[in-house]
């Protein structure tokens, strides 16, 4: 079952911001089986006349699901592919992810350093089975919003790929994480971004923000 869902604080926050912004055509990084995040997008875009939804989700047995689960509405694309290629990756050691200053995971029991080193390899291993990622298959598409909530030691890579044709940003896991860390640090400092709402605590920590003057 999908983890973001109608009746959290992210879940509302993606469907009142796609409402108030008019977000008509977005990105979802990591749908899982469109249970989750993808329904709260699909209820915030129901009523546009003109959208498009395109969801991203490496794994093919979720993948299977997402498809089954979306199938009614043709206006939702989905993608059995990773967001980007292993060559681009920006962070491809461990050790770089574990000490990064933006490396906000709880190191909190025993053992926890290797318990992340095992996601590390597993996440990186499924990207190597793939070729080009989909952000780099179609590099000039542009977006009103985008999620970022798909591997833990991507989202930075996909930020940079997606920052200058993306009006807003939906970030999970941007506190006791890793995942999207940076890429709020980044956005807090620049000035030609805004944030909507952030609450560090909810799940892992979620944010929406958005460019100041839309693209
Ligand atoms: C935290 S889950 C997403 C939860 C979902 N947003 C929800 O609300 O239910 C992350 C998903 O991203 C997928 N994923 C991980 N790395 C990915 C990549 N490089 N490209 C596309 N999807 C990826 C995983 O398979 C997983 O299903």
């Amino acid at each position: 079952m999908g983890e973001i869902n109608n009746y959290d604080a992210f879940g509302s926050a993606i469907i009142n911001t796609i409402k108030r912004y008019n977000l008509k055509n977005n990105l979802e990084i990591g749908s899982w089986d469109g249970t989750g995040s993808t329904q709260c997008f699909i209820e915030g875009m129901k009523d546009f006349d003109t959208k498009s939804l395109t969801c991203l989700e490496l794994r093919t047995d979720r993948y299977q699901h997402l498809v089954n689960n979306t199938s009614q509405y043709n206006w939702v694309k989905c993608y059995n592919m990773t967001t980007v290629s292993y060559e681009s990756l920006i962070y491809k050691d461990f050790e770089d992810v574990w000490n990064s200053p933006y490396n906000g995971i709880p190191d909190n029991e025993p053992g926890k350093k290797d318990l992340v080193n095992k996601w590390f390899v597993d996440d990186t291993g499924d990207i190597k089975k793939f070729g080009k990622g989909f952000l780099e298959t179609y590099p000039d598409e542009k977006y009103d919003g985008v999620l970022i909530d798909g591997g833990e030691f991507s989202g930075y890579t996909e930020f940079l790929m997606l920052k200058d044709r993306t009006n807003v940003f939906f970030l999970d896991d941007y506190y006791n994480a890793f995942k999207t860390r940076q890429v709020a640090a980044e956005l807090e400092k620049d000035n030609e971004w805004e944030p909507i709402i952030a609450e560090k605590n909810t799940r892992n920590g979620f944010a929406v923000i958005k460019k100041k003057t839309f693209l």
